[in-house]
């Protein structure tokens, strides 16, 4: 039995909390650009300021330090590194970054970075971003750069945080940046970001073939509507899920995925597949959902996925339904399918918006339910055998939730923006303290 000392923490990212959008040589990302354009972001915010984070790090990581974190998440922001995405780099960006780690290592906190989620720099979109045929040689770049400079501190690196979500979303339905629309458009971001990975692998091992290499996938459980909608989803499960560690882990493209891309012309071939196959040290999983698939009858959208709901659904507040069972599902599919690599759940967590009540505090019992029920099955899924090396909550703070804007709090912190960003552990932080301190005195799992 795999009895694994779990290492516990919480992620952010870049866009999401540091606002300083164009502090000391910062670059405009697509995020900035599509926080401008009308109708895209619920609450007509943006990035600018978001939690301050920039300016406020230290305040922050004592906060980590007092709930007891021994891992932290975050993201770095490729516009801060190479504000026009190739070319010139910022040292002050490195700055930031470079003070970041520092200070997460003075307080005993292990930095554990992911190099792109999700801010492209605005001067790549504007080429054709992640369908342009060399967007994968520029991430190498910027990843070497950033690897040589951090490598003596940092050794574990995630190169994509959920290629799922910024390939569909970003560039298939439109509803994050950049907003496009196109089948086709949408995959060749993806086959190009399988690539970007690889080269990615490539470029942190030739600065030191002894740092470790993963990637942070989400993973959507997909389940049929109806019995007769099997086939339907195991179609979307190749398309969402398989699609985005087939290629890496087992150098492999899942058929429907294939007939998915050659229909507009897209191909992976025998070539891009040695570069996307590299060796993984570990995978992170993004776990948050369930989703029903469907078939529509309909050529134009023939697959649908939705929401479950049923009398006594637990559904949070951005409307996704808590099942932590899938979360197990998802781990044992790790554990028998793609060779029981070394796993980190590098984000789990509930948008739930408590606010501050009489008292001043935030109680939020929702989230530590939540937490309480993810956390058991991730131990489930050791005493299973599944290699856990680490858990995430999803976020140390609440912070800017994409096309939520501000309105979806996901947050163990709750942040006061009307007042200073002020930040206020909410119960949920202090039952994760106290979850941490007591789950290295208790016996190993049995
Ligand atoms: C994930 C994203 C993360 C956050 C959570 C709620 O898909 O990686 O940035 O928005 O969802």
């Amino acid at each position: 039995m795999n009895t694994k000392r779990i290492l516990w923490g919480s992620a952010t990212s870049s866009f999401q909390i540091e606002g300083g959008s164009t502090a000391d040589g910062k670059g405009p990302s697509i995020w900035d650009t599509f926080c401008r354009t009308p109708g895209k972001i619920s609450d007509q915010s943006n990035g600018d300021f978001a939690c301050d984070h920039y300016h406020r790090f230290r305040e922050d990581i004592a906060l980590m330090k007092d709930l007891g974190l021994e891992t932290y998440r975050f993201s770095i922001a490729w516009p801060r590194i190479v504000p026009l995405g190739s070319g010139a780099i910022n040292s002050k960006g490195f700055d930031f970054y470079e003070q970041l780690v520092d200070e997460l290592l003075a307080q005993g906190i292990e930095p554990y970075p992911t190099l792109y989620h999700w801010d492209l720099p605005q001067a790549l979109q504007d080429i054709g971003g992640w369908t342009h045929p060399d967007i994968s040689l520029r991430f190498a770049e910027y990843t070497s750069a950033v690897v040589a400079r951090l490598a003596d501190r940092v050794k574990k690196w995630t190169t994509l945080n959920e290629p799922h979500v910024f390939t569909w979303l970003g560039h298939g339905i439109g509803i994050h940046a950049p907003g496009i629309t196109d089948k086709r458009q949408f995959s060749l971001s993806i086959r190009n970001a399988l690539l970007a990975h690889g080269r990615g692998a490539q470029a942190i091992r030739a600065i030191d073939p002894s740092l470790q290499v993963g990637i942070a996938n989400c993973w959507p459980v997909i389940q049929p509507l109806e019995p007769q909608f099997e086939a339907a989803a195991h179609k979307l499960d190749q398309i969402t899920n398989r699609i985005f560690i087939d290629p890496i882990i087992h150098g492999t493209v899942p058929e429907f995925a294939r007939e998915f891309l050659a229909s507009v012309d897209v191909h992976i071939s025998p070539e891009d597949l040695r570069i996307m196959h590299q060796p993984l040290d570990f995978v992170g999983i993004n776990y948050y959902m369930r989703m029903l698939a469907s078939e529509t009858g309909n050529p134009a959208k023939p697959f649908n996925l939705a929401h479950p709901r049923y009398d006594g659904a637990q559904i949070t507040d951005v409307g996704w339904e808590v099942y932590p069972d899938g979360l197990e599902t998802v781990l044992k599919i790790f554990r028998e399918e793609y060779g029981n690599l070394p796993l980190y759940i590098t984000e789990n967590g509930a948008a739930y918006n408590d606010i501050p009540g009489a008292d001043g505090a935030i109680h939020d019992a929702r989230r530590v339910d939540y937490y309480r029920r993810h956390i058991e099955a991730v131990l489930k899924a050791q005493r299973a055998g599944s290699d856990i090396c680490g858990y995430f909550a999803w976020s140390l703070m609440d912070n800017f939730e994409w096309s939520h804007g501000y309105a979806q709090r996901f947050g163990l912190v709750y942040v006061d923006y009307e007042n200073n960003c002020q930040r206020i552990p909410k119960d949920s932080a202090l039952w994760y303290k106290n979850w941490i301190r007591d789950s290295h005195s208790m016996p190993s799992p049995q």
